[in-house]
């Protein structure tokens, strides 16, 4: 029980108007539930360096730490300004900085093709009829990610290399989320890896089949990544939880993100050892669109449920809000990376009141 604080780290491009909106919805549940929450504001990715000179100021660190949950928008500028100190090198020092200091070491990237947009999806109606509901276990603090990096030059040559290495505690680690996350839903764990070329990969397969041993409920299948790849194209339908190392789950996650036809829809959540979840849009801060009002809160108002659900265990808040979500896309209420030619678009401010006035 009691307050339950959250650090608000809107970040840059449309961060914060779709973070807003996130808010707003938020605030307007934990009223009708008579649950207390705080949000406190803090800066990060180019916003924070006009300010401090860095991209994850040691005050963000500080009201992380201190708080129950982090609400992440995004983070990075325009593609032409990237060479500018204030981007160079955002995105990585922002979040990646941010994973380490919570030990998030697991996240969570669901995938729905809701009902009521299958149009919109670049794949044909015939593969994703039969409905598409699956969620990415990705490994977030091993790998080439975090491991020695290097380059040098010798001889004349350039060279470089990334050291990916992987422990059996840190595989087992999100291994467990991920059957867990399973018996939650339709009980499948499909186990992505490279195991014929690579180390890492054997190492993981070993641990996600000892691991098993203790989820015997839960259906479990190995599956090469570049065969995912194809399969998340073909039959995405076939997939409930899928999980994978960190890089693989980087690229997979961004393949799964486009099926539903819209970034915008997307939420996610980094969970680990500190207990202080970071919950954030998979998509980017989409400078192109910040700033005009037509970017799609929804990915950033879907993962205010994550959080009510994983962070505090809220089932019904969270439910309230993904039920309010539907009802306004069954309604037809479309902003404009949704809108077809027969939809009169709604603003990010607008899509945030519909959803508000449909909560319960
Ligand atoms: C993501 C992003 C990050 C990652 C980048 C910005 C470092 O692509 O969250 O998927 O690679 O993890
Ligand atoms: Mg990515």
């Amino acid at each position: 029980m009691g307050v339950k604080a959250i650090a608000v780290l809107a970040g840059d491009g449309i961060g914060p108007e779709v973070m807003r909106e996130a808010v707003k919805v938020a605030s307007a549940v934990a009223a009708r539930f008579h649950r207390s929450v705080t949000f406190t504001e803090g800066l990060v990715g180019g916003a924070a360096f006009e300010e401090f000179g860095e991209h994850l100021p040691k005050e963000t660190i500080t009201l992380c730490t201190g708080s129950d949950a982090v609400l992440f928008g995004s983070v990075g500028g325009p593609i032409e300004q990237a060479h500018l100190p204030k981007w160079r090198g955002c995105e990585a020092n922002s979040i990646l900085s941010l994973r380490r200091s919570l030990s998030l070491a697991a996240n969570l990237r669901p995938t729905r093709i809701f009902p009521q947009l299958v149009e919109g999806s670049p794949l044909k109606n015939s593969r994703v009829d039969t409905g598409v509901d699956l969620i990415i276990v990705r490994e977030l603090l091993g790998d080439v990610y975090f491991g020695e990096k290097s380059s040098w030059t010798s001889e004349g040559r350039r060279y470089a290399r990334d050291v990916g290495t992987y422990t059996d505690e840190q595989i087992s680690t999100v291994v467990r989320v991920a059957f867990e996350t399973a018996r939650s839903r339709r009980g499948k764990v499909t186990s992505v890896d490279k195991a014929n070329v690579l180390q890492t990969s054997k190492l993981w397969r070993e641990v996600v089949h000892e691991i098993h041993a203790e989820y015997q409920d839960v259906e479990l299948e190995d599956m090469l990544v570049d065969n995912c790849a194809l399969q998340l194209v073909l039959d995405p339908g076939r997939f409930d939880v899928v999980v994978t190392s960190n890089l693989f789950g980087d690229i997979l996650s961004d393949l799964a993100s486009a099926l539903p036809g819209s970034l915008g829809l997307s939420p996610s959540a980094s969970l680990g050892a500190s207990g202080i979840g970071l919950y954030e849009p998979s998509g980017g801060s989409a400078p192109d669109i910040a700033g005009k009002g037509i970017a799609n809160p929804i990915a950033q108002i879907l993962s205010t449920a994550m959080m009510f659900r994983l962070s505090f265990g809220w089932q019904a808040e969270a439910n309230a809000i993904e039920r309010a979500v539907e009802s306004a896309l069954t309604e037809g209420c479309r902003t404009f990376d949704l809108a077809t030619r027969a939809d009169t678009p709604v603003s990010t401010e607008e899509m945030g009141n519909r959803i508000v006035e449909r909560l319960p």
